[in-house]
């Protein structure tokens, strides 16, 4: 078995972490604030719309990359509560993440918001008339939760336990 995840895995890892913080915080603190009357939130929703797809995309990827390679064997810690919770977090975000996406895409299209970004149709005037805004709005507070529990569980491997677990995660001989 290897020591690290596949360098593909590890450069998907870290360029996903990236875009999924992104897409949050700017969902959340610029795109919602915004309102649909203001001709500058086209410039939000076409950057939101394309990263959002981008990540879609990339987690796919990143699935079958997943489900392709050799990975390093389980660390496990002999407490109950965080061996069971490993592997389920680490699934979660991949569920979690691909299902912002398509309720992303669900929304957009039940609104009619690609003919707004990328013609001239109108701006809808609302999003929470349709049911899937509540689901990617829910879904949203869920994803934040799961990646702060899964950065404490990164830091509390590396600066408590000293296992070396984000090691295994970084580039290097396998
Ligand atoms: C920026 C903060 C992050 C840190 C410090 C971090 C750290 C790590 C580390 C050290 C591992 C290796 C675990 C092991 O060896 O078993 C890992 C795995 C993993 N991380 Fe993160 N991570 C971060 C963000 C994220 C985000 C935003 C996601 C969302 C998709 C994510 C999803 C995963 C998954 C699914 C795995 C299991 C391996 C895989 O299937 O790709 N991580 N992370
Ligand atoms: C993993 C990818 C995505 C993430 C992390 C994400 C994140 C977010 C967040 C955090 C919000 C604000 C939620 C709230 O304040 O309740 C939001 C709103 C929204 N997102 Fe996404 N999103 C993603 C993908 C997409 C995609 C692919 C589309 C469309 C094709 C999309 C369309 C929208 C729309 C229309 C809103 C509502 C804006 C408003 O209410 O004014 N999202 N997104």
């Amino acid at each position: 078995m290897p020591r690290r995840y596949h360098p593909a895995l590890v450069t998907l890892h870290w360029l996903l972490a990236l875009f999924l913080i992104g897409a949050l915080i700017a969902g959340r603190f610029v795109l919602t604030p915004q309102d649909n009357a203001d001709p500058a939130k086209l410039i939000s929703f076409t950057m939101h719309m394309g990263l959002g797809l981008t990540i879609l995309a990339l987690m796919l990827v990143r699935l079958g990359v997943r489900l392709g390679t050799a990975h390093p064997p389980r660390v496990l810690t002999g407490q109950p509560l965080p061996d069971r919770l490993a592997p389920l977090t680490h699934w979660a975000l991949y569920a979690v993440a691909i299902a912002m996406s398509v309720s992303g895409i669900v929304m957009s299209r039940q609104t009619g918001l690609p003919d707004a970004v990328f013609g001239d149709g109108p701006m809808p005037a609302d999003f929470a008339e349709v049911p899937a805004r509540a689901v990617h709005g829910g879904l949203s507070l869920l994803l934040m939760a799961l990646i702060a529990l899964h950065v404490a569980a990164a830091l509390w491997h590396q600066f408590i336990r000293r296992d070396g677990l984000m090691a295994r995660m970084w580039f290097g001989p396998r």
